[in-house]
């Protein structure tokens, strides 16, 4: 699987991030990383369906959403109509786990699951059949420019035993061109500050697709 390097546009200037997608667009995006926040999962609050309906005219990348909202079931219909090709929801908010994984599949879109720092990705063998990604968070979720927290690499060894070769793996949170170096096996990196406060797009991504291989 070719690594892909995802730009979160939460670090992007929210004040032209339509112009911002166009930019990490033209500097080698693979894909537009949206980090969704409700004030309750997390304290932060951030983008809704409608911002992304709004984008999603503007590109063909692909739409990764990762939901850092309680009860995410209530909100995975409208960001399936606004255009998201992939939908994270987080373990750790979820009652029904596989109920809500189905869901997804259901609406026609990939399905990922994101641990936080402090949780065991064991129980991703039981629902292995209806994922399509797993996330694993190097922060703790709720806002970009974080140190990156080296446990998070523990468990990316111990997931390649429990999914299927196909499945993508991707790490979110704190990466830099310098710690990607040592995240192997990992297939899609996210990066917000990394890019975003970088004077130059290309090079950032570059630097990160070179070292994260
Ligand atoms: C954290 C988000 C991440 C984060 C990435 O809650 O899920 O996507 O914004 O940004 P950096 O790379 O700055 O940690
Ligand atoms: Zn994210």
């Amino acid at each position: 699987m070719p690594l892909k390097i995802c730009p979160s546009l939460l670090s992007a200037n929210p004040a032209k991030l339509g112009q911002e997608l166009a930019d990490v667009e033209e500097a080698g995006a693979d894909a537009i990383h949206w980090d969704v926040m409700d004030g309750n999962f997390v304290e932060a609050i951030t983008f809704g369906s409608q911002m992304v309906a709004a984008h999603r005219k503007l590109t063909a990348l692909r739409f990764d959403v990762h939901l850092m909202v309680e009860d995410p079931d209530r909100h995975l219909e409208s960001f399936a109509t606004a255009g998201a090709d992939v939908i994270i929801v987080h373990v750790e908010a979820c009652n029904h786990l596989h109920r809500t994984l189905s869901r997804i599949k259901n609406l026609g879109k990939k399905s990922g699951i994101a641990f936080n720092p402090a949780t065991c990705v064991d129980g991703v063998k039981y629902c292995a059949d209806i994922l399509d990604m797993v996330l694993i968070m190097s922060v703790n979720p709720g806002s970009s420019g974080q140190t990156f927290i080296e446990s998070s690499l523990k468990k990316i060894s111990k997931l390649r035993q429990l999914v299927p070769e196909s499945m993508e793996i991707c790490l979110d949170g704190g990466i830099t061109a310098e710690n990607i170096k040592k995240c192997v096996g990992v297939n899609s990196f996210v990066s917000g500050a990394y890019i975003f406060k970088s004077n130059n797009y290309s090079s950032a991504i570059e630097a990160l697709r070179i070292n994260g291989r």
